[in-house]
């Protein structure tokens, strides 16, 4: 059995600060909350927060705005448009990845615990470091290829845009690449589960002439090939998409050429 530890500096060393709730609170919720400031030569700890749910939006979300305005102006993360399409609220809650703008307080039972994604670097409290996820989403050139320049508004027939649902849908929130195991061993060779459904977005527009290069750009043991169909991705993308599957059409497609 391999045998995994964490780097000492990541073990979570020390209990953290306890805030209480206000003393007319009416219905109080628990949050246990993952701290790091890499300002301080101190391991993460967690601080556990009492916040009154009559006076609290509803989602995940709100919870964390009213502590930062209300209790502890020092927690840090990373939210914009409160909508599920900036995806940048994207943490760890009760040990599923998610999204704090949608995910309602009430559908949580007890301690709501949260921490940032999982393997990736934290830059700050629940703000994870996601310059690896951004270079493999570079590395599939996100754009129309057409050779040569399309000149004018390039058209697409209803039915061939079709062929875009589930797949242009995606955030870019990083749920699922960092909910994938393959991932997390692989992670700098293996492009993971978002990355390859943008890439399956592009290979399947119709107005994209550079199909056969981009299949060469993925056709390596690594980056494409360490998909082992766990379907964590799947389970985890809050916009209900399936990366898992988005994966399995590409390798079809590299059988089909082939043949
Ligand atoms: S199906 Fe593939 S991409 Fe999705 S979690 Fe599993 S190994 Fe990762
Ligand atoms: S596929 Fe889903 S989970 Fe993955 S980055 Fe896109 S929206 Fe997020
Ligand atoms: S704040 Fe934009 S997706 Fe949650």
């Amino acid at each position: 059995m391999v045998q995994l530890s964490l780097p000492r500096n990541s073990k979570i060393s020390k209990s953290g600060r306890v805030f209480a709730a206000p003393e007319d609170a009416d219905e109080i919720r628990r949050f246990k909350i993952y701290r790091y400031n890499p300002d301080l030569d101190e391991n993460p700890h967690m601080d556990v927060y009492h916040v009154d749910r009559a006076q609290c939006g509803p989602m995940v979300l709100d919870a964390l705005i009213k502590i930062k305005d209300e209790i502890d102006s020092t927690l840090t993360f990373r939210r914009s448009c409160r909508e599920g399409i900036c995806g940048s609220c994207a943490m760890n809650i009760n040990g599923v990845n998610g999204l704090a703008c949608l995910q309602p307080i009430d559908a949580q039972k007890g301690t709501i615990t949260i921490y940032p994604l999982p393997h990736c670097d934290v830059v700050k409290d629940l703000v994870p470091d996601l310059s690896q996820f951004y270079a493999h989403y570079q590395q599939i050139e996100p754009w129309l290829q057409t050779a040569p320049p399309a000149e004018g508004e390039h058209l697409q027939s209803i039915e061939d845009r079709a062929k875009l649902d589930g797949l242009y849908e995606c955030i870019l929130c990083a749920c699922c690449s960092t909910s994938c195991p393959s991932y997390w061993w692989n992670g700098a060779r293996y492009l993971g589960p978002a990355a390859l459904l943008q890439a399956h977005r592009w290979l399947m527009d119709s107005r994209e002439t550079d199909i056969g290069e981009r299949l060469d750009q993925l056709e390596d043991p690594f980056r494409l090939y360490r998909c082992h169909t766990i379907m964590n991705c799947a389970k985890s993308c809050p916009k209900r998409l399936n990366p898992a599957k988005a994966i399995a059409e590409i390798k079809q497609m590299m059988v089909a050429r082939r043949t």
